[in-house]
């Protein structure tokens, strides 16, 4: 699997977080009217960990807020910790306190990963939920994919992102749209989005800050092919391919 191809990629290099969070929700708010246009709700699917934190608050308040139409955003997740949806560590809850639970939004327009569940059984069934809010049919066929409008996505120091970590089953599975994924590094299970899935999406955002990330970044973007080390590569979507990152994050890239 070569690096993401750069045919459809652009990487946007930010002072810092702020202006990165604030990239990130004037990209949704675009995204949410482009789909709205389109004739459709806006499919988004969230990432988890610290970096969305920023751009939820942003998109909680005004001017934001009001321009976007709540009642049309079908809210998903990329990843999920096995942890019950009121747990610290929940990605569900992360996102619910910093947005969800701010905008007039209705709990079916909520899609979240069951982390309180076993990650095999939850992840099947947030496979079969996902193909039915997408109308698509069963089997790994172009149009049984699910086509999100905006997937948000992070990534680790180690090059992981959703929670396709290096050395992992998950990342060589293409059978699925969602999946458990045991991850030895940090012993536990976590439920995530497949390759296949997220390469689907008509845009994918990767939001990137601080130094801690120049080194696998440098390695993502400009390095020898190697997603098994850095699984961040194997995000090639067939749609637009972004990188809001910020100049510490930008630090080792060459040009
Ligand atoms: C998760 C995420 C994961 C995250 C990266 C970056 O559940 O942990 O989905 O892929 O995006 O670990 O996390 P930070 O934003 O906290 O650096």
């Amino acid at each position: 699997m070569s690096s993401p191809s750069s045919a459809h990629r652009q990487v946007e290099t930010l002072a810092d977080g702020a202006a990165v969070a604030q990239a990130a929700a004037d990209l949704f708010v675009a995204q949410a009217r482009a789909a709205l246009a389109h004739g459709h709700d806006f499919r988004v699917a969230l990432s988890g960990g610290s970096t969305p934190r920023r751009f939820h608050a942003l998109l909680a308040v005004t001017p934001l807020r009001e321009q976007v139409d709540w009642t049309r955003v079908q809210f998903c997740w990329g990843d999920e910790r096995w942890v019950p949806p009121d747990h610290s560590d929940s990605n569900y809850r992360m996102a619910r306190e910093t947005l969800l639970d701010t905008v007039p939004i209705r709990p079916e327009q909520i899609h979240r990963m069951r982390g309180e569940d076993d990650p095999a059984r939850a992840a099947r069934a947030y496979e079969a939920e996902l193909r039915q809010a997408f109308g698509v049919g069963p089997g790994m066929a172009p149009q049984d994919v699910p086509r999100f409008d905006l997937i948000y996505l992070g990534m680790g120091p180690d090059g992981h992102t959703l929670s396709l970590f290096p050395h992992t089953a998950a990342l060589g599975v293409t059978d699925r749209l969602v999946t458990e994924n045991v991850v030895p590094q940090l012993a536990t299970t976590r439920i995530t989005f497949t390759p296949p899935l997220a390469n689907n999406a008509a845009l994918v955002a990767f939001l990137i800050a601080g130094a801690d990330k120049a080194d696998a970044l440098a390695q993502v973007l400009q390095g020898a092919p190697d997603s098994q080390r850095y699984p961040s590569q194997l995000i090639a979507p067939a749609g637009e391919l972004r990188f809001i990152i910020d100049q510490a994050a930008a630090a080792k890239l060459r040009g």
